[in-house]
Order: C-alpha cells, then sequence, then structure tokens
C-alpha cells in the first residue's frame, strides 16, 4: 500500500523519490508484501469454507517472472490465455497439471503446442474439440461455460460472461461438449467459468456459482461424469477509487462454498477439486506507476504533462477505468483543478481530463498512480517510440529490478532493412 509521511510517498518501505532518481520514470512499482498478503487472505478465506481448493494466477494480468515465481512459491498453478503463457509457466518450472490453457480462438498451432505441452486443455466452445482431437487428445478437458450471466466494473467493456461475451460454452450446447468429449475417449474432466470482472458485491459469486453448477451438475448426473475439478475463475473485485467498498471476501468465500457444497449433494456429484484463477486481487493494489512531470501548461486549461501516458496504462483510455494518482512530498491540501496527460500525439492521451490535483503541483515532481499492479505494464506499447517502462520489486525497504527500461534496441528488434532500402 501506498504509505506517506509528511507528505512523502513510499511503497514497500521505499521513497518513491529514491525509486524515481535510481530507476528513472515512468517506472512500475510491485509490492511483494502486499502481493503475498492478498494471496495468503483470499487463499485463506476460500480453503477455510472448502479445504480441496487452489487458486492458478492469472498470469495475463502482470506477466513478469518474477511476479509469477511469488505466486508459484505461494502454492498457485498458472491459468494461460496463449502458448506463450505457457511457457512462461515452464520458465518458472510449472507444467502439466500445474497449468490451465484457456486459449481463446485457438489456432491448430496453438493446439498442436498446448497439447505437446501436456497443459490442462479448457476449451472455449464445442467446435473446437474435433480440432484438438485430430492433433491428439488432452490428459483432462475442461469446457469453458458461459452461465448466461455476467459482470463488470466498467461496464460492457470486460464482461466476459453472459449473453454479449465472446466467451464460452452456451449453457444449452454443454451436455453435447462433454457428450463428445466422452465419445472420443476422453476420461478426465473439469468444468471452467469466468464470471466477470472487478466484482465487488459477495453476493455475485455465489449467485453465479448456483448458475453454473445447475449446469454442470445435470450434465454429470446425465453423462456420469465425475468432474475432477470445477474452477470459478477470476473476477475478484478490489476498490479503485477512494470510499468504493471493498468485496468482502470471507462473506463471498462462505456463501460460494455453502451454495458449491449443496449443488454438490443435490445433484449427487463427487467433491472435485474447487479452482479459481484470480490476478487483479492479488497484484492490482500492489502494483504502481512512478511517474514525473515534465511540464504545465494553461491554454484552455490547466494541463500536468507527465511521462505516464496511455502507452503506459491504457486502461484508462481502453475502457474508462479510474485510477488514483499521488503527488510526492506535497503537504498543503490546497486543491485546483486540471487534467493530466501523457506524451503522445493523441489526444486520447489526455487520459485525465479534469480532476483536483494539489495546486503547487511543479515541473519535476513525482507522481504515483495507484492500483496499476493488473492489466497494466502488460498493456503498454511503443507507439510514438515511447518505450516500455522499468518494473522493479520491493520488499521491506530493498529494491530489484524485474525487467529493464527499454531502450532503440528494443524499437528495432526483430525488424529487417531488405537490401534495396539499405
Ligand atoms: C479466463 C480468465 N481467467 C482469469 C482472469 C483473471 O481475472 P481477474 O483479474 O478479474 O481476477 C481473466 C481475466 O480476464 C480471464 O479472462
Amino acid at each position: 500500500m501506498l504509505r506517506t509521511r509528511n507528505g512523502k510517498c513510499f511503497i514497500g518501505g521505499v521513497a518513491v523519490s529514491e525509486i524515481a532518481e535510481k530507476y528513472g520514470t515512468p517506472t512500475y512499482v510491485y509490492d511483494e508484501k502486499r502481493i503475498r498478503d492478498n494471496y495468503r487472505r483470499a487463499h485463506k478465506a476460500f480453503s477455510k469454507y472448502y479445504p480441496d481448493f487452489r487458486f492458478f494466477y492469472a498470469v495475463k494480468a502482470c506477466n513478469n517472472p518474477a511476479i509469477a515465481a511469488i505466486m508459484k512459491s505461494e502454492g498457485a498453478g498458472i491459468d494461460a490465455a496463449s502458448v506463450n503463457e505457457i511457457l512462461l509457466a515452464k520458465h518458472i518450472g510449472l507444467g502439466g497439471g500445474d497449468v490451465m490453457f484457456s486459449g481463446n480462438f485457438l489456432s491448430d498451432d496453438d493446439i498442436r503446442q498446448g497439447l505437446r505441452s501436456g497443459v490442462i486443455f479448457n476449451l472455449d466452445d464445442i467446435t473446437i474439440l474435433p480440432r484438438v482431437l485430430k492433433f491428439g487428445s488432452p490428459k483432462i478437458l475442461s469446457f469453458r461455460i458461459n452461465p448466461g450471466y455476467g459482470r463488470s466494473n466498467v461496464g460492457d467493456f470486460v464482461t466476459n460472461a453472459g449473453p454479449g461475451a465472446k466467451f464460452g460454452v452456451h449453457p444449452d450446447q454443454v451436455l453435447d461438449a462433454y457428450a463428445a468429449a466422452k465419445k472420443a475417449g476422453i476420461r478426465r474432466f473439469g468444468a471452467h467459468m469466468m464470471p466477470g470482472s472487478c466484482i465487488t458485491d459477495a453476493d455475485y459469486f455465489p449467485f453465479i456459482t448456483g448458475l453454473l453448477m445447475d449446469i454442470i451438475g445435470k450434465v454429470g448426473r446425465q453423462l456420469g461424469i465425475d468432474f475432477e475439478f470445477i474452477d470459478l475463475g477470476g473476477g475478484l473485485g478490489i476498490p479503485y477509487r477512494d470510499g468504493e467498498e471493498a468485496l468482502d471476501l470471507d462473506k463471498a468465500a462462505k456463501k460460494t462454498a455453502e451454495i458449491f457444497s449443496s449443488k454438490l449433494r443435490e445433484y449427487g456429484m463427487k467433491p472435485p477439486r474447487l479452482m479459481m484463477e484470480p490476478a487483479r486481487y492479488f497484484v492490482g493494489d500492489a502494483g504502481y506507476i512512478v511517474g514525473r512531470v515534465h511540464s504545465i501548461k494553461k491554454s484552455y486549461k490547466k494541463i500536468i504533462g507527465t511521462d505516464v501516458g496511455m502507452n503506459t496504462i491504457a486502461r484508462p483510455v481502453l475502457y474508462g477505468a479510474f485510477h488514483n494518482i499521488v503527488f510526492d512530498g506535497k503537504k498543503s491540501k490546497r486543491t485546483e483543478k486540471a487534467g493530466l496527460c501523457g506524451q503522445l500525439c493523441e489526444n486520447t492521451d489526455f487520459w485525465v481530463k479534469e480532476r483536483d490535483f494539489p495546486a503547487d503541483v511543479k515541473e519535476g515532481d513525482i507522481f504515483v498512480v495507484e492500483n496499476a499492479g493488473a492489466y497494466g505494464f502488460v498493456m503498454s506499447y511503443q507507439y510514438n517510440g515511447r518505450l516500455r517502462p522499468a518494473e522493479l520489486l520491493v520488499n521491506n525497504g530493498k529494491c530489484s529490478l524485474i525487467r529493464e527500461r527499454e531502450d532503440f534496441k528494443d524499437l528495432v528488434a526483430n525488424t529487417r532493412l531488405p537490401s534495396h532500402l539499405k
């Protein structure tokens, strides 16, 4: 958590001014202790009510191997969205049943490589099954089920279940999907859903779990399938705005486990392993961007020009997400309305149109963008030759650089000049 002492900001015991000085800006900074605390709090809550429980970290949210290795050391598996994320899991020593491959609209090559890696296959549609079977048979297979309902804190942009989503098997096709897999000789099964994104309403999780269980309970009974695992996906939310209520994790876990267990009894199912694959809850509020103000202009309005743009953090312009911004070393409470932007030649880069910022912000000031650990660095890009930031892990006053800042070499990496253009 960002701590302030006399207006000075600290992450994991390190002053952000020191980070800016030593590592430059913009820099993504992750607080290891906060990640571990988040993980342990969540794991304790769910395993208390359903002991055969495991998290698979959705590595897409923050794919630095050091962050994934923290999750591994806590006992998590990896949820991979692509072959390269399977390779990333392998890079930190996880494979086989410790990795869940939940790809979307997979190519033949994805399927071949996924099968070769021996990870758990989670298919997004019944039509992918014959394509998988052309190349081999996964040891254990699940289908991602779209239970017909989804939710998110930023509207339809990231609602990844329900009728408007591109994901998952329609409830009416689930029986056919598992029947086809069984007919093809597959004997070990799981079931999966992704219920939505950044949900802080504890009651939502038991509600959507009930929907999923009603779908797969009937299917299991009809086909004589014992599910080895049921994966309730991610979506555990965090507050982004001051005063926003946090998810009551204990309530979510207790009520989810209750409905889960009662549906197991209702459908006579053997108790499977209960899995979830969150990411934001673990890393979201443990990650920050440390940036610097480069100039301040007073034109039609006051604009604070910084080195943190939509290329550094895409969420605000991609789907209107809010990130709190704290300026370092500001003791006065006096504020003034101003906008804040990055350095790109796009007006969408004017990502805070107006907010109350300290009135005494000046050139050279350091600031921190909060809650940037999930879907932050992974969505950064090189537009305008503004290269990707560094990533830093801090723990109890100690810093480790976990990704170097890009330089010009990275801008031209993998490019070739044809001989007639040399
Ligand atoms: C399949 C799947 N699992 C897990 C997650 C992680 O979700 P969250 O960060 O909301 O916990 C996502 C995020 O989009 C996802 O698509």
